[in-house]
């Protein structure tokens, strides 16, 4: 192959990286094999969801997945009859970024609540409750929520729990899109148990990709009875892989030896960093809390474009000339200065 390649690491996003050599090396071992296709008496998802459930202490059930927005649907369409709504913030990925997936697979209704930080309260979602039989409105039925949330900041525990003490005292779920959990759960210094089995939540996507894997998240089930029938649910929402052991062996690898929690620091740590040296450039000023590996800044309007020439990264809110930047597991320190060499030469 003769291909041209750009080797300066951007801040697109935390997908644009690569993969983490030890699952990369997993994915060689499962090349090895000839083994059972759809993850049918395959010894490496009964290993895989042992750990999960190690992990999680409780016997969940977990279901690989190829994508992030795959998990969200399917476990928003697994608990949701046509009739029943997912409340979540407007900012949501499955509101904002699945494309209309959520609306197309589950033919029901996204409910959403303006919220500044991403975060949304059980008082956001107690007026919907007034639809609650009757028959001319949707019925709300879950609530939604992202951890690490789309504007970088994070529920505590105490937030997580309250919202699932108020879905279950209202007959809800409660869903939490964990695409970057792992970030969270080194954030907070907490367990995925602490974070998620303990606080009451029902149903998890739990993201890989943007950690180190090249594909695949979970999606896992803390109430085991919740999950029946969810096998043929992934089937007819396609993402049952035939070869589904590369998933599994890039989560066994993961979670073996703290893989995620080493990725997950080092991504944090340099939003950190570049946090740290972004507040001492004379025109730029930081525009979130910085809470886990996203970095939300405003900069001069003309800055962005030639910034983005040398290091790729997106506009979060045109208007405001707001950028984001992400940090992933393979970002380093040298980068990081990089760029804010960059941006300090061409303010000037
Ligand atoms: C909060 C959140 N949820 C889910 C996803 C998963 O998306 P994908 O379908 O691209 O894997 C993403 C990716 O950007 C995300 O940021």
């Amino acid at each position: 192959m003769n291909l041209k390649l750009a080797h300066t690491k951007g801040f697109a996003s935390d997908n644009w990286s690569g993969v983490s050599p030890e699952v990369m090396e997993a994915l060689q071992m499962a090349n090895q094999l000839h083994h059972p296709a759809y993850g049918e008496n395959d010894p490496m998802i009964q290993q895989a969801e042992k750990r999960f459930q190690e992990i999680f202490e409780t016997d969940c059930k977990v279901f690989f997945v190829y994508n992030g927005t795959g998990a969200n649907v399917l476990a928003v369409q697994h608990l949701l009859k046509s009739w029943q709504a997912v409340v979540a913030p407007h900012s949501a990925h499955l509101n904002e970024d699945e494309g209309g997936a959520p609306e197309k697979f589950t033919g029901g209704k996204i409910l959403t609540v303006d919220c500044p930080d991403g975060k949304i309260r059980p008082e956001q979602v107690e007026p919907f409750m007034s639809s609650i039989g009757f028959q001319h409105h949707v019925q709300p039925k879950l609530i939604s929520i992202s951890q690490v949330t789309e504007m970088g900041t994070l529920y505590s525990l105490h937030e997580i729990k309250a919202l699932a003490d108020f879905a279950h005292q209202q007959g809800m779920y409660l869903h939490l899109d964990g695409a970057r959990i792992a970030n969270a759960a080194v954030a907070l210094g907490v367990s995925f148990s602490e974070m998620v089995t303990q606080t009451g939540v029902d149903v998890l996507s739990f993201g890989g990709t943007k950690n180190g894997l090249m594909f695949g998240e979970a999606v896992v089930f803390l109430k085991p009875e919740l999950a029946e029938g969810f096998e043929y649910n992934r089937k007819q929402g396609m993402q049952l892989a035939s070869k589904l052991r590369f998933i599994t062996a890039q989560f066994l690898a993961y979670l073996e030896n703290d893989l995620w929690k080493r990725n997950a620091k080092q991504a944090n740590a340099m939003a950190s960093l570049l946090a740290d040296e972004l507040e001492q450039v004379n025109g730029i000023r930081l525009s979130r809390a910085v809470e886990a590996n996203g970095v939300f800044a405003i900069m001069p309007k003309e800055l962005i474009p030639k910034l983005q020439q040398e290091y790729f990264f997106h506009i979060w809110n045109d208007s405001q000339n707001e950028v984001r930047l992400m940090c992933s597991f393979d970002t380093t320190a040298k980068d990081v200065q990089g760029f804010v060499a960059a941006a300090k030469r061409l303010l000037k």
